[in-house]
């Protein structure tokens, strides 16, 4: 007798449909506003953060090339009108995050301006130990370099199949295009990368964490 190893093949689910809309669950949040005073005050920025760069040696975080300043800027007279911005903003975002401000205080982990050059670029990162990120961009040269956000849902990889294209099922990273005067404001742990700057001219934002403190308790 001859074994075989054909099997008869599967039969396809029917593809006729029901229309449904599923609830979505577990989004992530990323918020955006372009800021009314960004005429005005992105010279301000780009003036200071050129005079710090001029007497500042560059460190290195997630940047490939570039200059990154240190991550004192809060404390900074020259960048005091962008920390209010922040604060403002930010404080908006946890509380729709349902951050309880009667058990903890948000502060700055760090501010942080950066210039990418040509070819300049920031590999996927995260923040850690910070609540919020975001960035605020000064000047932003055409193909300079857009910011990437990636879909944190590891567990999606687990499965496999064909999707159509522009679904949003088949998206794994999201893309931000940049402007002059955008802030945008994310979850810290959401991993994020910065395009190359494809353009012959510098690219200047500011960056920032802010962070959780639980509130001092009276002494008993
Ligand atoms: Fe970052």
């Amino acid at each position: 007798m001859m074994l075989s190893d054909t099997k008869p093949a599967p039969a396809p689910v029917a593809t006729q449909s029901e229309n449904l809309t599923p609830d979505h669950w577990f989004g992530v949040p990323v918020w955006s506003r372009v800021i009314a005073a960004h005429p005005s005050l992105n010279p301000l920025l780009l003036d200071a953060t050129a005079r710090l760069e001029a007497t500042t040696p560059s460190i290195h975080r997630s940047n490939v090339g570039g200059w990154h300043s240190p991550p004192d800027l809060h404390r900074h007279e020259d960048f005091a009108a962008m920390r209010r911005i922040v604060e403002r903003m930010a404080v908006g975002c946890a509380n729709s995050l349902g951050f309880d401000f009667a058990r903890a205080d948000l502060i700055f982990q760090g501010m942080w301006a950066n210039r990418n050059g040509p070819g300049d670029y920031n590999k996927p990162h995260v923040h850690p130990n910070a609540v919020l990120s975001g960035i605020y961009y000064v000047k932003v040269p055409p193909a300079s370099g857009n910011i990437e956000f990636h879909d944190p849902i590891r567990e999606r990889t687990m499965t496999s199949y064909p999707v159509r294209p522009g679904a949003e099922a088949a998206r794994k990273r999201l893309e931000y295009k940049c402007r002059d005067g955008l802030l945008l404001i994310f979850p810290s742990w959401l991993s994020h990368s910065v395009q190359p700057n494809a353009s012959d001219a510098a690219r200047v934002s500011i960056a920032f964490n802010i962070e959780s403190i639980p509130k001092r308790r009276p002494p008993a």
